[in-house]
């Protein structure tokens, strides 16, 4: 990212917008969080999956998963997770078992990834022919984006062969921030129909672009499938931050982005409320996000979106 402030910007922007337009990822290096506070990151990390999440996964995962089980298990994944958020309001005073440490340096940490998402917003919309700041404002709504973090470990796995890390699917959200274990890969995004390892990378940001891009953009830039593989040796580390819209946000293709032909082809992606999007993607998140659009379209059709109601 620092070549972005030199002599080499413009063949830096042209590597992001390729990358978004062809694989819906890109891996950051330089990106301003120093090294030191991710290293610290990941070691609060593994230290609170071993002192608290190790046992709960091995009892309610592990076990259910795996017992007496020959075929294919396509139900649950292999991953130990849960759940900050981080705006509009901040739940992680909520969260039992995090001591202060773990709290402060995660709360450094996605301030850091805030700033991030927002920079990245604006070279999307400077690759587009967009005005800065239009994609942050168009996921804007009434109180602000939402931002949370899933914090994952994928432990290992006597039989992968029979459980994914994380079954195949797209992001419903805006812009996703990851940061990966360094040792033990495990990601994989789909493309042109193979699954392509995205190698871990120390100290490296990996993006990747949500289902609200891809309306925004109107297809110019699309999510793109991914899955985590589980491994029978080492633990991998999964820190993602969903940087997305407000729930009342209201996501629609930007007009700039809409081609007369597209219009007329009716092939412009539909217009609606994101929680409503996000209802669901709750009951159909590993499947094919297509039909998702499409029932968004048949939605729009018969609802009125007037100004959105917040009392
Ligand atoms: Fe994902």
């Amino acid at each position: 990212m620092e070549k972005l402030n030199g002599e080499e910007r413009g063949a830096t922007m042209d590597i992001i917008k390729d990358a978004c337009e062809n694989w819906g990822f890109f891996e950051l290096m330089n990106h301003g969080i120093s090294p030191e506070l991710m290293d610290t990151v990941e070691r609060l990390t593994k230290e609170h999956y071993k002192k608290c999440m190790e046992q709960r996964f091995k009892e309610l995962v592990a076990s259910k998963a795996l017992e007496g089980v020959q075929s294919e298990i396509s139900d649950m994944d292999w991953e130990s997770t849960f759940f900050l958020r981080h705006l509009p309001e901040s739940n992680m005073s909520e969260i039992p078992d995090l001591d202060d440490d773990y709290r402060k340096v995660m709360k450094e940490f996605v301030v850091k990834l805030e700033i991030l998402a927002e920079q990245i917003m604006d070279i999307l919309c400077e690759n587009l022919g967009l005005e800065k700041g239009y994609i942050k404002k168009a996921l804007y709504g009434s109180k602000g984006p939402t931002f949370g973090t899933k914090v994952s470990n994928y432990p290992p796995c006597p039989n992968p062969e029979l459980i994914n890390g994380l079954r195949a699917h797209t992001d419903a959200g805006g812009i996703i921030l990851l940061f990966q274990d360094d040792r033990v890969s495990g990601l994989q995004l789909l493309k042109d129909g193979q699954w392509v390892d995205v190698p871990p990378m120390r100290h490296s940001i990996v993006i990747n672009i949500g289902d609200q891009i891809e309306v925004i953009t109107n297809g110019k830039y699309k999510s793109v499938m991914h899955r985590v593989i589980a491994q029978t040796d080492g633990n991998r580390m999964s820190i993602a931050s969903f940087y997305n819209p407000g729930k009342d946000a209201v996501i629609y293709p930007a007009p700039a982005l809409v081609e007369k032909e597209a219009e007329d082809k009716n092939q412009v992606y539909p217009k609606f409320v994101f929680e409503d999007y996000m209802k669901l993607y709750a009951v159909v998140k590993f499947q094919a996000k297509e039909p998702r659009f499409e029932i968004m379209k048949a939605m729009e059709t018969n609802v009125n979106l007037g100004p959105i109601v917040t009392a």
